[in-house]
């Protein structure tokens, strides 16, 4: 066992098109003994399944075909290029059961970039191949070419997929991902999922190099499911409920450095899931949210029949935006109502942490082993390189090249990973590590690992890790984006259960594009045997032939 101990210095819902064998995932989306009465089951499983050993069989494979195109559209009222999955910004929602395997198929229809579509938080069990990270997982789609990722739902929860190549995923390169499955607590119905992003009206790539210089940008505004008004243009999102029954709802933050409170006005919630994690339920009115979680809440429409407000209000001690208090949606109790709702927002405080982890419970419970100290070390911290600003988690700022994937060079047998391809080896196979990630700056950073869950053993704001912090051991919160605490520490931990090279991170946009990445190449002795080197090699080869061509040149991070 291994405790690491780093310091951060400074520093519209659309249809599955079903395979021949897949029916209509309306008709499969309920599986028998899931009703309005009782959420917990699932066919032959339930909410007490032990989802890390045991999947249900489905036999179902759910097949997309997903296109990146370049368009003009006005979300807000306000024309600008974004970069769309099939015409919409976000993409269409991506739905499967949990067992079922997905077959996915990207064709990269832009012009001038690459691609490469991440599952995020998909545990890709032992397909690492299909993580959708260039530079690591694979060389960038080129435009014109298809690639098709192939996995396995063995979680079931609420999700996004969105591009990591450089900052795609905020130009429109996103959309919601759900996998149904049980529930810690009972609802009669689901609304869409709801996706909440921030919006500039320059492209993201424009605003990079002035990020780069001068740190993150204002942003304009946000977005609901890709809608808000904006200087007398634009319409928002809205959905009519029924009273008297109960609604999931799944909440998403895309955001590319926005950390969001959500509500509902006069609607207190349910908390029921974590990213993929479902947890003991709990009551709020406010919902913290920071970039790359998500929470599955119901709400009860047991208020006067009107029309509410549902509310993201960026929190403005982390994130920068000019349109605060007007990203909002709108509940309305019966569907001819076109009034804007009068509600009032419930009393919040501004602030960038996470929800207490003592809320945030998880219903399988999990037991992490208690630590042995090896003092390894690394440090994260951010440095300026030349003009611009470089983050590190670790050894070095990551800088990896589109063309020498991870698992490319891992396959050829010769990988002798450079200091700035952020390397951390994880060579032996089920066994407790335990990062202790701090910063002194003043900046909370959304923290998320592929390829895992992991535990948050401690976390806090304005404190020094020493060995004297008591590490939360029995079924902390576990999932796969917590946040680094301002000028704190973040403690966290997993098992080595999965080989791939997986990708740690920052999930703010900017911070990501500036190096604060790192990897964890795990196992990587069983690595070769999991890739299909044909593809991989195919793909590498159309890249570097349109490369040859276009002259496209990396200008960030690589990820
Ligand atoms: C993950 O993959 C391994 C290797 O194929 C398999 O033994 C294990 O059962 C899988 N886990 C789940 C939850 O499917
Ligand atoms: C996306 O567009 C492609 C190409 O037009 C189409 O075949 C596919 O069905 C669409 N997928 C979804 C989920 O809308
Ligand atoms: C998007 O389209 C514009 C206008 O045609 C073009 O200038 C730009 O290169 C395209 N971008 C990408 C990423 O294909
Ligand atoms: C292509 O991606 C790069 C980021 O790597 C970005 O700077 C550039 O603007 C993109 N090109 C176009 C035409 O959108
Ligand atoms: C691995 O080594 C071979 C032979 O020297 C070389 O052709 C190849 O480019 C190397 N692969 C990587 C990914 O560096």
């Amino acid at each position: 066992m291994t405790l690491i101990r780093n310091l951060l210095l400074l520093v519209a819902a659309v249809a599955a098109v079903p395979t021949p064998e897949a029916a209509p995932l309306t008709s499969r989306a309920v599986c028998a003994g899931n009703t309005a009465a009782d959420r917990s089951v699932w066919c032959d499983y339930s909410i007490d399944t032990d989802y890390y050993a045991e999947v249900p069989d489905t036999g179902v494979t759910v097949e997309y075909w997903l296109e990146i195109t370049n368009i003009t559209i006005a979300p807000d009222g306000f024309e600008r290029v974004v970069l769309a999955i099939n015409g919409s910004v976000p993409g269409p929602t991506i739905e499967a059961n949990w067992g079922d395997t997905l077959k996915i198929h990207v064709t990269n229809r832009l012009t001038a970039n690459g691609t490469g579509i991440h599952w995020h938080g998909i545990r890709q069990n032992y397909t690492v191949q299909n993580d959708g990270v260039p530079s690591i997982t694979q060389c960038p789609v080129a435009p014109e070419e298809t690639l098709t990722y192939t996995w396995r739902a063995t979680q079931y929860g609420s999700s996004w997929y969105h591009s990591h190549w450089a900052l795609q995923a905020w130009e429109g390169v996103a959309g919601s991902m759900v996998i149904h499955g049980p529930a810690t607590a009972n609802y009669d119905e689901e609304l869409d999922s709801i996706f909440l992003s921030d919006w500039s009206h320059e492209t993201v790539d424009a605003l990079y190099p002035a990020a780069e210089r001068g740190g993150p940008p204002l942003m304009d505004t946000g977005l609901i499911n890709g809608k808000n008004v904006w200087n007398g243009g634009g319409s928002r999102y809205e959905k009519t409920i029924e009273s008297g029954k109960k609604y999931r709802i799944r909440v998403v933050n895309g955001a590319i450095d926005t950390f969001f409170k959500f509500s509902i006005d006069n609607h207190p919630f349910t908390v029921i899931a974590m990213d993929f994690v479902p947890i003991v339920p709990f009551e709020t009115n406010v919902l913290d949210i920071t970039m790359g979680q998500r929470y599955d809440i119901i709400i009860e429409a047991n208020q006067d029949v009107g029309d509410y407000w549902m509310r993201a209000i960026p929190q403005l001690t982390c994130s920068s935006n000019a349109d605060p208090d007007n990203i909002r949606a709108i509940i309305r109790y019966s569907s001819s109502s076109t009034a804007d709702p009068v509600s009032t927002a419930w009393d919040q405080t501004d602030s960038c942490n996470d929800a207490p982890l003592s809320d945030l419970v998880p219903h399988l419970s999990q037991t992490v082993i208690d630590p042995t100290t090896d003092d390894s070390d690394m440090t994260v911290s951010v440095f300026a390189s030349g003009t611009v600003f470089k983050w590190k988690i670790g050894i070095d700022s990551m800088l990896v090249k589109w063309a020498e994937p991870s698992l490319l060079q891992i396959n050829e047998g010769n990988a002798t990973f450079e200091s700035e391809e952020a390397v951390y080896e994880l060579p032996n196979a089920n066994q407790w590590v335990y990062f202790v990630i701090e910063t002194q700056i003043p900046v909370p950073h959304p923290i998320h690992l592929h390829g895992h869950d992991f535990f948050v053993l401690a976390a806090a704001e304005s404190a020094t890790y020493d060995d004297s912090v008591a590490l939360n051991l029995v079924n902390p919160p576990r999932r796969d984006v917590a946040t680094l605490p301002s000028a704190g520490y973040l403690v966290i931990s997993f098992f080595t259960d999965n080989p791939g090279a997986w990708l740690m991170h920052c999930h703010i946009g900017w911070h990501t594009s500036e190096g604060l990445a790192l990897q964890f190449v795990e196992r990587e002795s069983e690595i070769p045997a999991l890739l299909d080197a044909d593809t991989m090699n195919s793909n590498c080869a159309t890249w570097n032939a349109w490369t040859a061509i276009s002259g496209v040149e990396e200008e960030d991070s690589g990820v």
